[in-house]
């Protein structure tokens, strides 16, 4: 997971350039590592109403959901949680970064998350329940093996890879992240 602990510091004070850092102690799932990491602290989302819980991602806030739903409920479920809400949709590093981040503050043991993504009837197309441009991905090596079966419909994070993508089957529960748009 963190092979090259000085590498991801180094990322991640690249990728947050606010300066903003807080220090954690983590202690690993299998306990063979015991690493200190330098975590980016999320900026919180400046929304009336939304300031708690939620965090900045460019013009989004996004939050996370400790609470195993499958992928259709996740996505019900943050529907209900704000106005245009969706399960996050993710479309470029920076965001995958930023919502990594934020699995790992708020569960560095179990790091799977919903994305808000499937794929359109064994199409081998993913789209994003938002409606957003699938314009980036970042897919675990080999992923994903589903396609054109209706499988393994709905994206994930987390699975083999920390920080990449994988495609599941939309029963399972996972936790998940929920996004909106900044009103302007
Ligand atoms: C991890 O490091 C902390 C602080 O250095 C120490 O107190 C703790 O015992 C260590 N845990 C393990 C499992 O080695
Ligand atoms: C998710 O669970 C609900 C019940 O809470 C069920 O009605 C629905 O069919 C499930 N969806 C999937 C994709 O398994």
């Amino acid at each position: 997971m963190f092979k090259s602990g000085s590498t991801s510091v180094l990322l991640l004070t690249l990728l947050f350039e606010s300066g903003n850092f807080l220090i954690m102690k983590r202690g690993f799932a299998a306990g063979r590592t015991n690493v200190t990491v330098r975590c980016p602290k999320p900026t919180s989302c400046n929304v009336d109403g939304f300031e708690k819980h939620w965090y900045k991602m460019d013009n989004y806030c996004v939050r996370y959901y400790n609470q195993p739903l499958n992928f259709s409920d996740a996505e019900f479920s943050c529907r209900e949680k704000a106005p245009g809400a969706h399960l996050v949709s993710v479309h470029n590093k920076k965001h995958n970064e930023i919502l990594l981040d934020i699995v790992k503050k708020f569960n560095p043991n179990n790091l799977r998350i919903w994305l808000g993504a499937f794929e359109l009837f064994q199409s081998g197309k993913f789209l994003w329940l938002d409606g957003s441009f699938w314009d980036y991905e970042i897919w675990t090596t080999g992923e994903p093996t589903n396609i054109y079966n209706s499988k393994e419909e709905c994206l994930e994070m987390n699975w083999k890879e920390t920080g990449r993508w994988n495609d599941d089957a939309c029963s399972y529960k996972k936790n998940y992240i929920c996004a909106f748009k900044i009103p302007s």
